[in-house]
């Protein structure tokens, strides 16, 4: 049975069209959300995100000979290598979004020929809405479907985020690549990313709107900061290990553990660990909020997350702090915190229907005013994953 089946939920882009041949294969991957649990994942704890009405298309038509011509249709940039020689892009970074899927492809064996891959995305780029795990999820299930692989789902969310790692160079969990993938409308995707057992909690909310507030800033520091935290945390287990040999991950860490094998040791690294720690306990308690319909202590529990994440964890920024600050007593806000890996991009907020507008204009204002920059806005519906909109004579 084939793993993935045309979908007649997603309208093509019109600007696909024009490299639409009878053999194109057209699919689409979303952008991801999190509700809760942030950088939970690579320390094996649960995760809350959603796929969202935001993605990545890709129009992949075969050629005769072995070279990849690849398009970025929104850049109007292209971009050529050679299947047997596959050259990573020293220039721009979109291409290689790209080729470290189709590496991960030719590594497990599968005999590809040359092609044509027109990319075009409506998710903001660096706004931390990981729009590189959207184009690496397309184009890996453009190449499934090509090239008759027939690959599960769980297989492809796996080859994406080693692309990630092999490619783009982050040491990237398995979140934004399993929603993008497992994404379901109108529901979120608790995750164990240990055993990757995940249920599907329904999440649609009466009169109340996923409003994105992107602070339009990325600092540089960003990757290898990421790369940092997952060491700082590793270590940290490595010291309990010490003492308690059956933790294998923060995941079986308690703060108990923490207080007598870590905290003697280095009080950085405490830190890290313990805002882990706090977090996994947070996003169970926050489930079972949102099974008891108790929208506002979820959203307090996201507000604890930010602060978290900001004085612990410490990968927030000035922009960040000061858009969670500026929203925080607002009554018509349930809940806010920065959202992905940090150092710039959105902040997620839950917002009474009526209010969104008001509360757009006024913060556009505020951060105009203080941090001297311009805020864009998202509202952000739940989506279905990725899916392959269309594959003609295939
Ligand atoms: C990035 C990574 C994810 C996850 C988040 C933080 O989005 O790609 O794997 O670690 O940061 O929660």
């Amino acid at each position: 049975m084939p793993a993935f089946v045309a979908s007649e939920d997603f309208s093509i882009p019109e600007v696909l069209n024009a490299y639409r041949l009878p053999s194109t294969v057209i699919t689409r991957s979303p952008g991801r959300i999190n509700l809760i649990g942030e950088h939970t994942d690579y320390n094996n704890g649960y995760v809350l995100p959603a796929a969202i009405d935001k993605a990545a298309y890709i129009a992949l038509t075969p050629r005769t000979d072995k070279a990849i011509h690849l398009f970025s249709i929104d850049l109007n940039d292209s971009y050529t290598t050679h299947i047997d020689n596959i050259e990573k892009s020293t220039k721009a970074s979109w291409p290689n979004y790209m080729l470290g899927i189709v590496l991960q492809f030719k590594n497990a064996g599968v005999v590809m020929g040359g092609f044509d891959a027109a990319l075009t995305a409506d998710i903001p780029i660096g706004a931390g809405l990981s729009s590189s795990a959207a184009v690496e999820c397309a184009m890996g299930m453009a190449l499934d479907k090509h090239f008759k692989v027939g690959l599960d789902k769980l297989t492809l969310v796996k080859m994406a985020q080693k692309a990630e790692h092999e490619f783009a160079g982050v040491q990237c969990g398995i979140m934004d690549q399993f929603a993008s993938v497992f994404g379901k409308r109108n529901h979120v995707i608790k995750l164990d990313c240990r055993s990757l057992e995940y249920v599907y909690e329904p999440f649609a909310m009466d009169g109340i709107k996923i409003v994105l507030l992107d602070t339009q800033v990325k600092h540089s520091l960003g990757s290898s900061a990421y790369n940092e935290r997952r060491l700082q945390c590793e270590q940290g287990v490595a010291w309990m290990q010490e003492h308690e040999p059956q933790v294998k991950s923060l995941r079986d860490a308690t703060l108990a553990m923490l207080d007598a094998h870590v905290l003697p040791k280095d009080a950085l690294v405490y830190q890290r660990c313990k805002y882990v720690v706090e977090e996994n306990e947070r996003l169970l308690n926050a489930c079972q909020d949102l099974e008891a319909m108790n929208m506002q202590a979820f959203g307090q529990r996201m507000f604890e997350t930010h602060e978290g994440l900001s004085k612990l964890y410490e990968v927030s920024c000035p922009e960040l702090d000061f858009l969670v600050n500026v929203v925080k007593d607002n009554p018509a806000v349930i809940g806010a915190r920065m959202m992905g890996a940090g150092f710039g991009g959105c902040t997620i907020n839950l917002v009474a229907e009526d209010a969104v507008d008001a509360l757009i204009a006024n913060t556009t204002i505020a951060y105009k005013n203080t941090m001297q920059q311009q805020l864009k806005a998202y509202i952000a519906k739940i989506e279905t994953g990725t899916s392959v909109l269309s594959c003609q004579g295939l």
